[in-house]
């Protein structure tokens, strides 16, 4: 690929999010966010009772990151602003400059460094004060949003080419509510980067190929995973799927109107074709079939708990292939052709846009430095990325592996590492050491692909 100059201009490199990195929870004037919030004072939600105060000390440590994605020969980083270390009560009007500066010198060290800032506005952080009113449920923060981002395209506009809005809109809306979210609207601000919005996806395999049934049940799985945030943005409305089945739902349910709203006229327009760019989180698969049809042995996999919701209007069974290798966090089998099935169904069903692949890795064990079974992922879903490229025409202009660092996980706290670097949680330098994948990684992105050999 890289000989016949196929891959001219890739970026390569890897991800993060700034309450799993940064710490600094309350440094030089930053805001509370609602995840402070949540987890002091619901230590018992986090696994192991852990939270991201200090974390890897990023907001202190950032240069010793740069260097670790130079050391690798990364060309991107993608990183998420804090929105509260900008904006601490949400006011516009009341910008925390040691916040901005935060940002501005990491920008600037990573262009100092060949390294290109691929900026994620919102990575599940928000200040608490809005938290405290409202949530994404409430078209009111759609404003607080906009002032943010608009914040966030005057003070770094003259250096980023590249921004996700928001990451996993999905993973908002079950965690927090199961059903219903705003997709984000291009504003008005003048700023010359590209916009797009992570959207994760497992790749929504029949369980038997030969089955109508179970195509339309992995149909309606992707169109309930990937629609419900591609497809508006596709088309200015729900995937046909989703309207047919919750709207009659709805209606056996003897409610008024259906469960899953209609966009105004007005909101159509905004949200329709409002992205220059297909962020994708991608990890892992799962087979589909339908409850009828499941199988006694395996065990049903379920993301959504909420009723009625996703799960009885989806109608489906899903659940892992017994022979797939696990990795150390259940979700997350290693099946690479998922991968390019992924990038090609976005390829097919939504006009080939250009696709960044904003986040792809597994966990492992904490303390191995020799991570053969990381190792062996990345390079399974690369070469399955590469051959989407190359065979099948998928036009994938990056690729960030999750994560740089080990990160803060969220409900499973310090329990379960990402890194491609270990950082000694102990050790108040937060050091932190390449493991092998780190080096496998950045042999890739040195020489823009696989080396022959
Ligand atoms: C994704 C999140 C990211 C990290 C990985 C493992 O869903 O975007 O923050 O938690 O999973």
């Amino acid at each position: 690929l890289r000989e016949v100059g196929m891959l001219m201009g890739f970026k390569w490199g890897c991800a993060t999010s700034a309450y799993q990195v940064e710490g600094g929870w309350n440094a030089d004037g930053k805001g509370e966010s609602d995840w402070d919030h949540f987890v002091h004072k619901h230590p018992e939600k986090i696994d192991d009772g852990s939270n991201g105060d200090v974390a890897c000390d990023s907001y202190n440590r950032f240069r010793e990151d740069v260097q670790l994605l130079k050391n690798m020969g990364a060309n991107m980083y993608r990183f998420s602003l804090s929105w509260p270390r900008i904006l601490p009560t949400g006011d516009p009007n009341n910008v925390n400059e040691n916040g901005v500066q935060y940002y501005r010198d990491l920008i600037d060290e990573l262009w100092a460094n060949g390294i290109e800032p691929i900026v994620t506005i919102y990575h599940w952080d928000m200040p608490q004060v809005i938290a405290d009113k409202y949530t994404w449920l409430d078209e009111e923060i759609v404003e607080k949003f906009v002032d943010y981002c608009r914040i966030v395209f005057e003070r770094f506009g003259d250096k980023v080419n590249y921004y996700v809005t928001i990451n996993e809109p999905w993973a908002i809306a079950a965690g927090g509510f199961d059903l219903g979210i705003f997709p984000p609207y291009k504003v008005g601000t003048v700023q010359k980067g590209k916009l797009g919005l992570s959207l994760d996806t497992w790749w929504n395999e029949p369980a038997d190929p030969n089955s109508q049934e179970d195509i339309e049940a992995a149909n309606r799985a992707m169109e309930f995973k990937l629609g419900i945030g591609a497809y508006p943005l596709l088309h200015g409305c729900y995937p046909p799927s989703m309207r047919e089945r919750i709207d009659k739902n709805s209606a056996a349910e003897g409610r008024d109107t259906s469960r899953l709203p209609t966009f105004s006229d007005e909101w159509k327009n905004k949200i329709k074709g409002a992205y220059d760019f297909f962020g994708l989180n991608h990890y892992s698969s799962q087979l589909v079939t339908t409850p009828a049809r499941a199988p006694k042995a395996c065990p049903e996999i379920r993301w959504s708990i909420g009723k009625p919701g996703f799960d009885t209007d989806q109608d489906i069974f899903q659940y892992h292939d017994p022979t797939w290798p696990s990795t150390t966090t259940w979700w997350c089998k290693f099946v690479p052709w998922g991968f390019r099935k992924t990038l090609n169904y976005i390829k097919n069903e939504y006009g080939n846009p250009e696709v960044l692949v904003t986040e792809n890795g597994c966990s492992g064990e904490r303390s191995e430095l020799q991570d053969t079974e990381r190792t062996n992922f990345f390079r399974g879903y690369i070469n399955d990325m590469l051959k989407a490229i190359a065979v099948d025409g998928c036009k994938v202009i990056g690729y960030s592996a999750w994560s740089l660092l080990d990160g803060w996980e969220w409900g499973a706290g310090n329990t379960v590492t990402f890194g491609i670097h270990h950082v000694d949680l102990e050790d108040p330098l937060k050091t932190r050491t390449p493991r092998d994948s780190a080096k496998f990684l950045g042999n890739i992105f040195k020489n823009n692909g696989f080396v022959k050999g």
